[in-house]
């Protein structure tokens, strides 16, 4: 059976000085969850936000907010992510020494675990942790920044990992460059949840409705392929 089509708003591209309005219309909108990237300037060149930033959105939606941790240790995170409101942390696979511990870790501090793969990633770098792991997110862009180009490259392995997930609860994300325009590819190599930073919040608040719906329909024209 095949996994319901989820549209996510990335905050990173919001509009920082007005971010809980940012968050609410993105939720008005239709948006099906929140991704949060937290990076800490040595996983990728980049600073964003951290649990204090959480903490302060999550008053503002029902939706379940995901983080796309790129901090290290990770272990260091968990329970100030947890306390401030995270529903499923996801964590990049090759990046610390024992993954398989944090996801345990993650799923002990009662949330979801999930892996993501950067570009140089190659699928099967998941195969260990299918049964830890509800959610895989395959970078199609380098991470650290919003506002990249799609790497269509990548959609190779979008339908590799879709059949490595074969019967395991996995949803399959895209993450980086996901606008109206790249959906549909990545839907039919497989993805299921598209990630969307400047795709949605660079089209001005009052379109992102409509922006979303589009993805929606790209999403499932692009299964149906
Ligand atoms: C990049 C992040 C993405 C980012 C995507 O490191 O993982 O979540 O927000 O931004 P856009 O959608 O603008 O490419
Ligand atoms: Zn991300």
């Amino acid at each position: 059976m095949s996994r319901p089509i989820q549209i996510v708003p990335s905050i990173l591209a919001a509009d920082y000085a007005h971010l809980g309005d940012e968050v609410v219309a993105a939720d008005r909108a239709g948006g099906d969850r929140f991704h949060l990237d937290v990076m800490d300037g040595h996983v990728v060149k980049n600073l964003s936000f951290g649990p204090d930033t959480i903490r302060a959105i999550r008053p503002l939606t029902q939706k379940p907010f995901e983080v796309h941790l790129m901090v290290t240790p990770a272990c260091d995170w968990i329970g100030a992510l947890k306390a401030a409101g995270s529903d499923r942390i996801l964590i990049h696979v090759a990046l610390e020494a024992d993954t398989a511990a944090i996801m345990h870790a993650i799923r002990e501090a009662g949330m979801a675990a999930g892996l993501v793969l950067t570009p140089d990633d190659p699928a099967a770098s998941v195969t260990p942790y299918l049964d830890l792991i509800d959610y895989i997110n395959v970078l199609t862009v380098t991470p650290g920044f919003g506002g990249q180009s799609f790497l269509t490259s990548m959609m190779q392995k979008v339908s590799t990992l879709k059949t490595l997930i074969g019967a395991h609860a996995i949803d399959l994300a895209v993450d980086g460059g996901v606008n109206q325009a790249t959906v549909e590819v990545a839907a039919r190599a497989g993805a299921n949840i598209f990630i969307a930073g400047t795709g949605i919040f660079a089209t001005g608040r009052t379109h992102y409705a409509q922006t979303i719906n589009a993805m929606r329909q790209a999403a499932e024209t692009g299964r149906a392929a």
